[in-house]
């Protein structure tokens, strides 16, 4: 089997150490159109099915690194997280993997543009920021490729949080996920919008991570997943070239509702929708209906994205004004 270590060891192995005291990056979060919902292998973070998605532009992670003495340390927002903040865990664990064989550690300053306290995920944009700044910090020159793997690494969908636009992250097939990297989709479609909703700022009721895997071993409904996948990417990658707005919002929230109806299905069911989350479907479903074009998506929690275009974004902010546009 191989392990992380292996793999960050093979992807180093070609590179040479230039270490310097301080590295500084920025990585925008981003939004599935297609999700990716399911592991192959839970080590390597290596997904069942491709996935699609889109940047949200200045909403991201920045992140500046250098070292520190004793013990890693992260400064997130301006303020230190205690050493045993999960979040400190989590990064210290990751950052084990680059320490090769030195007793070195790291400082994150991290800032998130993206309001994680209102329940929007962070860690791609915090993984990717990290890998770049590692890669910054010590000179190692990578390729984006290399860099969305070590991403990967540390939260599936931080492999595509490395470009701007639509990014596709392809499954690979390879044991060690030599394959398994994202690719930005030429495109030069402005008009594309994406807003966030904030409907709930509480804590989960389950980690994406588990639900996950709850969603592969309990419900009937997965094994109609990967086909469902399969022709969403094909029909989202046909709307990305041609423009068509419709075709790339129906099938973005056909392919969210699709997810949802998989966990959904998990036993014991995994339920992120609230009532506000119904209520705000219903609503997107009215005013597409009145003749507004507007759809939604939604990830592992109760918040609502809407994806519109500009010309229309008057209306669409007037129906929902606590609309965030991503820009
Ligand atoms: C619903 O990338 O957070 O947002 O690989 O376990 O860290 P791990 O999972 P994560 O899962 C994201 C799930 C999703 C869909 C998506 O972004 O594609």
């Amino acid at each position: 089997m191989t392990t992380k270590q292996d793999a960050v060891d093979a992807i180093l192995a070609a590179h040479t150490e230039t270490t310097i005291s301080k590295a500084e990056s920025y990585a925008p979060a981003n939004i599935a159109l297609c999700k990716y919902w399911g592991k192959r292998d839970s080590e390597l973070n290596l997904p069942i099915t491709s996935s699609l998605s889109m940047s949200l532009g200045s909403l991201g992670s920045r992140c500046k690194l250098s070292f520190c003495e004793a013990q890693d340390r992260v400064i997130l927002n301006g303020s230190e997280l205690s050493a045993h903040d999960p979040f400190v865990a989590r990064a210290s664990k990751y950052l084990d993997l680059f320490r090769n064989g030195t007793d070195r550690h790291y400082l994150i300053e991290t800032t998130n543009t993206i309001p994680t306290a209102a329940g929007f995920a962070s860690s791609a944009s915090g993984f990717a920021s990290l890998a770049l700044a590692l890669n910054t910090l010590h000179g190692w020159e990578l390729t984006k490729t290399e860099l969305s793997i070590l991403a990967r690494l540390g939260s599936g969908s931080a492999s595509r949080s490395l470009w701007h636009g639509f990014v596709e992250w392809h499954s690979g097939s390879t044991p060690d996920g030599m394959d398994s990297f994202a690719e930005p989709l030429e495109t030069d479609w402005n008009d594309l919008r994406i807003g966030l909703l904030v409907l709930e700022a509480g804590q989960k009721p389950i980690g994406s991570r588990e639900a996950m895997q709850r969603t592969i071993e309990t419900s009937a409904l997965y094994k109609a997943w990967p086909g469902k996948v399969a022709t969403d990417i094909r029909v989202l990658k046909k709307a990305i070239t041609s423009k068509a707005f419709d075709s790339l919002g129906a099938t973005a929230e056909s392919n969210a509702l699709t997810m949802h109806a998989t966990m959904m299905a998990a036993w014991p069911p995994v339920v992120y929708w609230l009532p506000e989350s119904v209520a705000t479907m219903h609503k997107v479903w009215a005013c597409r209906k009145s003749g507004l074009p507007v759809y939604l998506t939604m990830d592992a929690g109760p918040n609502i994205k809407l994806l519109f275009q500009e010309k229309n974004r008057a209306d669409v902010l007037d129906q929902f004004p606590t609309l965030l546009v991503a820009e």
